[in-house]
């Protein structure tokens, strides 16, 4: 039965079947020592001139080879442990190796943290670079941060709901990515920019508190915290005030940093609540970094910014826009004050959002949503919406709103955003198993790609020629 190399320990004196890649060969005189890696760690394997034809068969093994090997778990020599590791203090004398799978040069050096290798390799080897340690560590903690999160949320009594891929565009600010229908010929499905509506959906349904951890698409250019496919911690809850929202998600955040990496230390508990106003003046930034000391990796400045402006001035499409989105609830007792407000200063309306901001990241946004019909079909309108495409876009919504609908809010935290932050790492592909590289591409599936005429067809798609190229 197979070992792992964190267990050999256990085993002084036995035999052990060990499998694996080779990490590194190393030939002393006669003796041949290999590194055997498994996802658990190394073991170190001896192969003895003694046995002449096992011997001239671990000649041959090369890095990256994928082996069983068979033997006596003894001690290392003194002198000649590594405490580092588990399996430091032991070694296995091997008395049968059997090669599985035969590797090429791996294209760069898997060995090292990865950070002097251009992107554009390790992209399109994406599957050589995740086998470095510290692209393994960022994923096993991604895994343990979504276990967190399911199960403080599930304790708090939430209910963790999938909502579709394949749906109608959600205005969050960014342009959608589209799904050409091919049974109704000209018509679109939009990969959702997040599982907005569908939220609120849930709370007219009655769930009350809601989380996914959800896919969200948009169609941006990607930066170091920007993906074009991006993980959202989304969470809405019913008969809630926006200082339970905030609290909720502190304690969410605070929880799992004290579990999952007690090395950090929050810089200020509660997290202060600063408004944007004067964030703004003081920092002239709306995500400021807080920290005492930059260079520091393990302070966690977190900051709440409240009481956002409702709207802004969009020159380019020369309208108002929401600064959030607009379902966003106004500060406003109804549909009567909200207009002459309006009217009177648009962009002295405040609204009841929040953003938590991380070291100088955004890394969470939310608000209390309008519930009144009316009062959200006046901020439709204001926002340049003509009233055939209200009912065009957020009839559904609107209509559900009119069957009872509880006072709702709530918040999405980017994942990817705070974990490169708690990995240490300048930029979220770094803490994404198969992200898009800069400009937007899959680099190793080579997406996006040529379709086939008849896929097009189809489709009902004609693409103008010389785009095609
Ligand atoms: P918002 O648009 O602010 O809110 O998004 C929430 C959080 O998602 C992260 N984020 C991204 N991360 C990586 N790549 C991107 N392209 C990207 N865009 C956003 C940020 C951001 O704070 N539906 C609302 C939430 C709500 O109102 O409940 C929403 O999506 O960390």
């Amino acid at each position: 039965m197979r070992v792992l190399s964190k267990n050999i320990s256990a085993l002084e004196g036995k035999e052990a079947e060990l499998e694996g890649w080779v990490d590194v060969r190393r030939d002393h005189g006669k003796l041949i020592f290999i590194d055997l890696r498994d996802r658990s760690g190394i073991t170190q394997v001896v192969f003895t001139p003694g046995n002449k034809e096992l011997h001239s068969l671990a000649e041959k093994l090369r890095p990256e080879w994928v082996v069983k090997v068979t033997g006596i778990v003894g001690k290392r020599p003194a002198g000649m442990e590594n405490s580092k590791i588990p399996s430091g203090y032991h070694e296995i004398q091997a008395t049968d190796l059997n090669i599985i799978s035969e590797a090429k040069t791996p294209p760069f050096d898997l060995a090292s943290d990865g950070r002097e290798i251009g992107e554009e390799t390790r992209m399109k080897y994406r599957y050589l670079d995740l086998r470095r340690p510290r692209m393994r560590r960022n994923l096993v903690m991604r895994a343990k941060i979504n276990k967190f999160i399911r199960n403080f949320l599930s304790d708090e009594d939430f209910i963790e709901v999938e909502t579709p891929d394949i749906g109608k565009s959600t205005p969050e600010g960014a342009r959608d990515y589209l799904i050409p229908s091919r049974v109704y010929p000209g018509k679109f499905y939009a990969l959702p920019q997040s599982p907005q509506q569908y939220k609120q959906l849930l709370m007219v349904a009655g769930l009350e508190k809601y989380f996914q951890i959800a896919r969200c698409f948009r169609d941006e250019d990607t930066r170091g915290d920007r993906q074009p496919e991006f993980t959202q911690l989304d969470i809405e809850l019913s008969f809630v005030s926006q200082d339970e929202v905030l609290v909720l998600i502190e304690n969410l955040f605070t929880k799992m940093v004290e579990e999952l990496y007690p090395e950090k230390k929050i810089k200020w508990s509660p997290f202060p609540r600063l408004n944007y106003a004067d964030v703004m003046s003081k920092y002239n930034s709306d995500k400021p970094d807080l920290r005492d000391d930059k260079n520091n990796p393990n302070e966690l400045a977190f900051v709440f910014v409240v009481n956002f402006p409702m709207f802004e001035w969009k020159e380019t499409e020369h309208r108002w826009d929401a600064v959030h989105h607009p379902f966003t609830k106004p500060n406003v007792k109804n549909k009567e004050e909200f207009i002459k407000l309006f009217h009177e200063a648009p962009e002295k309306i405040t609204a009841l959002q929040y953003d938590l901001v991380l070291n100088g990241y955004e890394v969470a946004g939310g608000s209390i949503r309008t519930t009144d019909p009316e009062l959200l079909a006046a901020v439709f309108e204001v926002m340049g919406n003509k009233p055939e495409d209200i009912k065009e876009k957020f009839g559904h919504l609107l209509e559900a709103f009119s069957y009872g609908v509880p006072p709702h809010g709530g918040i999405a935290s980017g994942l990817d955003r705070l974990i490169a932050i708690l990995q240490d790492e300048p930029n979220i592909r770094e803490v994404i198993a198969f992200p898009k590289t800069g400009d937007g591409k899959d680099l190793m599936m080579d997406a996006p790609s040529d379709v086939s005429k008849e896929q097009l067809k189809e489709l009902h798609i004609k693409v103008e020629e010389e785009k095609q190229k």
